[in-house]
């Protein structure tokens, strides 16, 4: 029997659209979804593995070792890459349904070693790097960005989303000996000018088709658990625990590379594809995170809390944003000439709030002075919508004039099934933050399909599609999110009846 609820629901819903919305994204307002190349590309239906599959990368190595499969501080899930969506193969019917829900706009990544399998060291003149640029890879991503294309679906293509290639990176033996170990990753003097010259020689090749690129993601993600803490929700090569010094290192050297990727871009893509006047927009996407103390009126979580907000978010978008580089980590800048200028919009990567309470002490004085909380007080991985609001108005106020872009905002439907009501408390959020002033030009949901989430494997699902992996086929399947997505495309913002059918205001 049907809920009357649901009858009035139902009976009022055309009349409702009609009235619609009062959060409009206009007309070019982004709305998009997001993938990255090392979760999509595997588990090709018929393409032979060894072409489907990037064996190449440090992400690679490090999900498929024995070794490191092994080591229990690493937590694999130990899924065969097989079992991926097979993106590499199908991307033509995932554009095509993307096209069907409206959407316009698809972030994707680039791995670096589907373009370098070898080594560019000591190699500068981009006729040279062509010569030893896999064709392969080059040819797949024209072929990707041409489906877009004649979809009308537009590129954000991030440049580094975590792997690197084997020969800058030893995943399994950092693994096993970080002191040791050879390459060292962003360990390595030479990493910052590499990662430029992979990006310079992407913006020239590519540049034609695409206007707006981020150098890096989530820099934290691949710093806190890949040299401070790995934990059971997120590891990351090399995978190590408590190495202070380099840390420091990694995150300086993140920094310096975002400023030499933007110079390469700027300098290799001239070409303006879609008309809009600027050939080369150049952004970084960042999981800016609301840090709330546990008791509000406690003066140490209240410290706490701002302490934990610098090291987080401030530090890195300081420098990126404004030029401003705190190198001993003390909560004290300095203006860096080289740094300034390097970043046109960010992309805000939102998925939950941290809470914490304070110590009298830093927990890791040898990485700062700062560090004044308890890790047993750690709370995240709440949904907590209002946080969407939060952090766009927090880089409204603290960084004003930087356009943003949602570059992910998403849910593991294990975690929290009603994904369809997640976007839609999400994206109201986000309206709400417009209408106070925050400059946003676009959402991208996390994730198109599901995918290979890291350390977690296929354990994990974000996808607005659900991917049959045991099927060889890889079908998909539409989750209710993809309707209700759908609405809002067509719609232009969230419909009185979506307001209804979710009891939002
Ligand atoms: C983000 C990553 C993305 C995916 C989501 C769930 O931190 O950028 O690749 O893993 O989390």
């Amino acid at each position: 029997m049907t809920h009357p609820n649901t009858l009035l629901t139902l009976s009022l819903a055309p009349l409702a659209a009609l009235a619609c919305t009062s959060s409009d994204f206009d007309e070019d307002f982004a709305l998009g979804a997001a993938v990255a190349g090392f979760q999509v590309d595997m588990g090709c239906p018929t393409l032979a593995p060894e072409i489907c599959e990037d064996r190449n990368s440090d992400w690679y190595a490090f999900v498929t070792s024995t070794v490191t499969q092994s080591r229990s501080g690493n937590f694999l899930s130990a899924d065969p890459v097989s079992l991926s969506p097979g993106f590499y193969e199908l991307y033509e019917a995932d554009l095509d349904r993307m096209q069907a829900m409206g959407l316009t706009h698809f972030r994707f990544s680039i791995e670096w070693s589907r373009i370098f399998p070898s080594s560019t060291v000591g190699i500068t003149e981009h006729a040279a790097l062509l010569a030893i640029a896999s064709q392969e890879g080059l040819n797949y991503y024209r072929a990707l960005l041409g489906a877009m294309k004649a979809r009308n679906i537009k590129p954000l293509v991030t440049l580094h989303h975590y792997t690197m290639p084997q020969w800058m990176h030893d995943a399994v033996g950092c693994n096993q000996d970080l002191n040791g170990c050879s390459p060292r990753g962003w360990l390595e003097p030479h990493m910052v000018a590499e990662i430029a010259k992979y990006a310079g020689f992407i913006a020239r090749e590519l540049g034609p088709e695409v206007d707006s690129w981020v150098t890096q993601n989530e820099p934290f993600a691949v710093l806190l658990p890949g040299y401070l803490q790995p934990s059971e929700t997120r590891t990351n090569p090399p995978s190590t625990s408590l190495r202070f010094e380099e840390a420091r290192t990694v995150l300086f050297a993140m920094i310096e590379a975002h400023a030499a990727m933007s110079d390469a871009i700027k300098a290799n893509d001239s070409t303006d594809a879609d008309g809009d006047g600027q050939a080369a927009e150049v952004g970084l996407v960042y999981n800016v995170t609301p840090i709330h103390p546990k008791d509000p009126e406690r003066a140490l979580d209240q410290r706490a809390a701002r302490n934990i907000d610098h090291l987080f978010n401030g530090l890195f978008l300081d420098a990126i944003l404004l030029g401003v580089l705190d190198d001993d980590l003390d909560g004290e800048g300095q203006p860096q000439a080289r740094l300034q200028n390097k970043t046109d919009f960010l992309g805000v990567n939102y998925y939950t709030r941290a809470v914490l309470s304070g110590e009298n002490d830093s927990l890791f004085p040898d990485f700062s002075p700062l560090a004044t909380f308890d890790p047993l007080s750690l709370q995240q991985g709440a949904v907590y919508p209002e946080g969407m609001y939060e952090v766009l108005m927090k880089v409204h106020d603290e960084y004003p004039g930087v356009p943003m872009v949602v570059s992910e905002n998403g849910v593991d439907v294990g975690l929290y099934p009603e994904t369809d009501r997640f976007l839609v408390e999400h994206m109201q959020q986000m309206s709400r933050a417009m209408e106070d002033g925050a400059e946003v030009r676009g959402y991208y949901y996390w994730s198109l399909i599901d995918n290979y989430e890291w350390n977690h494997g296929l354990n994990m699902r974000f996808g607005m599609f659900e991917v049959d992996v045991q099927d060889p086929m890889k079908a998909r399947t539409a989750r209710p999110i993809v309707d209700v997505y759908q609405q809002i495309i067509e719609a232009r913002g969230i419909t009185s009846s979506l307001k209804a059918q979710f009891d939002l205001p």
